[in-house]
Order: structure tokens, then sequence, then C-alpha cells
């Protein structure tokens, strides 16, 4: 039952489609991605657009995979705006081109936001799986910045960009960036599996916290920098989301409403799909979105931890991920009974590692249905 006054959601995720030309190796899609070819059409995703804005919804995120695939990208977000909602679109940038950007700024488009995996291009390939990506990101940049839009530039960090922190933000600074956001990488899925490689070292984030804040003074007023210290690093987890279905709301290229982007990975929750329900009903009704909603759900230590209210108690897809269970204390938090997990991360990400990671591609997303499958079968 839900257990706080009604919320009505603000933020849509709008998850156009699971395909990319690129293969990050800590991509938030579901590990079987490829299982989820039954695409929402223009109209299905024109009609969501309308229940989310009748529902109070403000702003509205068109991502991916790489939602410049879609061919009714223009359409969709014509429709965003005569909803009057503010969308962003986050994309990879290799498909821009200066007709598109043109289409896209004619159609309403408020933001967008473009990739970059480091400012090293050889790296920034490596680490996408796409040879000559980081050339075609920095021209689609350039393509942005001259069609007037606001300019994000988006870097997932970890143990292979770290130390390139200062010519990362020089990069982005270089571009005309309005904003760069250096998100640290979350360990759900794919990010999960190559964990041992991308866990950065403790010496790595203090030297990167220090390198952003003497950035921050020197950029004031001309580019903002958002940076959060990986919760593997801090003493109680992050208000994921700012509390399971409080605010946001995702929904997947196939139709399923998520509280969170890496909810399907819950196994042991049921998620609806929208072509089979209103989005009203299932953001106030759904078994899935009501759960975890507000605290009456917590175990201890949260139950009687007064951050319960500030954190959430943390993030769920991470508790079950880590632990088989998303009713539990996040372990990230000093204060779970299974902190030990992290702390055991912490140790193995020292030792130095000869393995190559898991790319993101369809050949190893089956690899890894094969394998759950095999898994759950046991
Ligand atoms: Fe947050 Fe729960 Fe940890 Fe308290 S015990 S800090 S509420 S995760
Ligand atoms: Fe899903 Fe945190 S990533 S709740």
């Amino acid at each position: 039952m839900m257990n706080t006054p009604l919320l009505y959601p603000y933020s849509l995720l709008c998850e156009l489609t699971y395909s990319c030309p690129l293969q990050c190796p800590y991509c938030s899609n579901p590990v079987n991605f490829e299982h989820y070819t039954n695409e929402l059409d223009t109209q299905e995703w024109q009609r969501i657009l309308d229940e989310a804005a009748a529902l109070g919804v403000v702003q509205v995120h068109f991502s991916g995979g790489e939602p410049l695939l879609r061919k009714d990208i223009v359409q969709i977000i014509k429709k965003a705006r005569d909803l009057n909602l503010y969308s962003n679109l986050s994309t990879g940038g290799t498909l821009l081109t200066e007709k598109l950007v043109r289409e896209l700024r004619s159609a309403g488009l408020d933001s967008l936001q473009i990739s970059i995996q480091d400012a090293d291009s050889l790296n920034s390939d490596y680490i996408s799986g796409g040879l000559g990506s980081f050339d075609k990101k920095k021209k689609a940049a350039l393509l942005v910045k001259n069609a007037g839009f606001p300019l994000t530039i988006n870097v997932v960090l970890h143990k292979q960009n770290l130390d390139n922190i200062e010519a990362i933000i020089g990069l982005a600074e270089d571009i005309g960036a309005e904003r760069l956001e250096l998100a640290n990488t979350q360990f759900n899925g794919w990010a999960l599996k190559n964990r041992n490689l991308l866990l950065p070292t403790r010496t790595q984030v203090e030297h990167a916290v220090s390198v952003v804040e003497s950035a921050r003074l020197r950029l004031k007023g001309k580019m903002e920098i958002l940076y959060v210290v990986p919760d593997y690093f801090e003493q109680y987890p992050k208000p994921c989301l700012y509390g399971w279905g409080r605010v946001f709301m995702t929904i997947t290229s196939d139709g399923i409403v998520l509280p969170c982007q890496a909810a399907r990975e819950i196994s042991e929750l049921q998620f609806e799909n929208i072509r089979n329900k209103s989005l009203e009903k299932i953001w106030f009704e759904s078994e899935s979105f009501c759960i975890f909603r507000g605290t009456d759900w917590m175990p201890e230590p949260c139950r009687s931890c007064p951050q319960k209210v500030i954190d959430f108690g943390g993030c769920r897809c991470q508790a079950f991920l880590l632990t088989g269970n998303a009713a539990v204390t996040d372990p990230v938090c000093s204060l779970s009974p299974h902190h030990t997990l992290i702390e055991q991360a912490l140790k193995e990400t020292k030792k130095r590692s000869q393995e190559m990671w898991i790319y993101r591609n369809e050949e190893e997303s089956k690899r890894w249905t094969i394998k759950s499958l095999f898994d759950n079968n046991k």
C-alpha cells in the first residue's frame, strides 16, 4: 500500500530504443537488451507524452541506446513542445548531422547532451567500442553549439579515465559547453559485470575531487560542473532518484514503466506495460511503484535511522544486485549488514588486472542471458 501523501511525477525518461552504434561497458540498458525488440511506435510515444503532461510531468529526457536511431525523433520532440514539456535529448553524438540539429531545434528541443568517454581520442574510442567516435562526437558538439543549443557534455567516470579529469574539463571548456556532467559509474547492469575494471581507487577519487574544486572556481559563471563522489566511497548512500516512485519514472523502448532506469534488473518485481494500463494507474497503484515508496517498507537499520528521510535507504537496484534482495539497506551504507561486500570490491580493485572488459553488444548480451537462465534454473 502507498504510505506517503499523493506525489506526482516531475520527470520522465523515455528510452526510445535499446539500439546503439556504440558499446560502452557501463551502459545502463539491461544486460539482455537484445530480447526487447518490440519498440513502441510514434503514436504510442505521443500518447505517453499526453498522459505524462496530464499527470504533471514537466520535463522529458529522451535517451536510448541512441535515440537518434529513431526515424520519428523529430516528431516525438515536436509533440513534447506542443505539450509545453521541457525536453532534453541525450545522445552519443555520432549520428548528428547539421540538418538533423536544425530539425531538432525547430521542433522545439530545449537542450542537448552529448556523451564523451575521455579527452584522449584513442582511449575514448576504446571505451565506447566505436572507432572514430571521438572525432564525430567533437564535431557534433560544435554543430550543437552553432545551432544555438545550450550544450551539456556528459562523461561517465571510472578507473580508466579518471586520471584524465583535468583534460576532460579542458575539452568541455574548449568546446564551449555550458555544463559538464561528470557522472561516476553506477554499478548496475553492464557496469557491475565490469566492476573490477571500472571501480576507481580512493587516490583517483580524491585527486578528482581536488581538480574539480579548483576548476569550479576558475570556471565560475562560464561552465557549470556537476560532480558527485561515487557512492562506494561515501559513508551513506545517495538518495537514489530522490526516493523510489517520488519524482521520476522511466519508460523503456518496449513500454515497460519503471520507477528507475535500472529497475528492470530487479527480477523479483513485475513491472507494468504502458500498452496495457494508463500511466496514472501505474504511477499510483502498481505494486512495482508502491512497494518501496516512502519509508514504511524499510527494514533495520534504516527504519530507526534519522537519515532515512534524506537518502530513502539508498538504491534499490544496488541492494538487489549485490544481495539478491531489493528490500534491504543499500550495502553502500556503512551501517548496512552487507557493507563488507563494498569493502571487498574496493580491495579487489586495487589489484592490477589483465582481463578485458565486456562490451555491451548483442553477442555478450546473449551470453549473459543464457548464463542467467542457467542460474535461475539451478
Ligand atoms: Fe540511510 Fe538506511 Fe544507512 Fe540510515 S541505515 S544512512 S537510512 S541507508
Ligand atoms: Fe534503481 Fe537506484 S538505480 S533505485
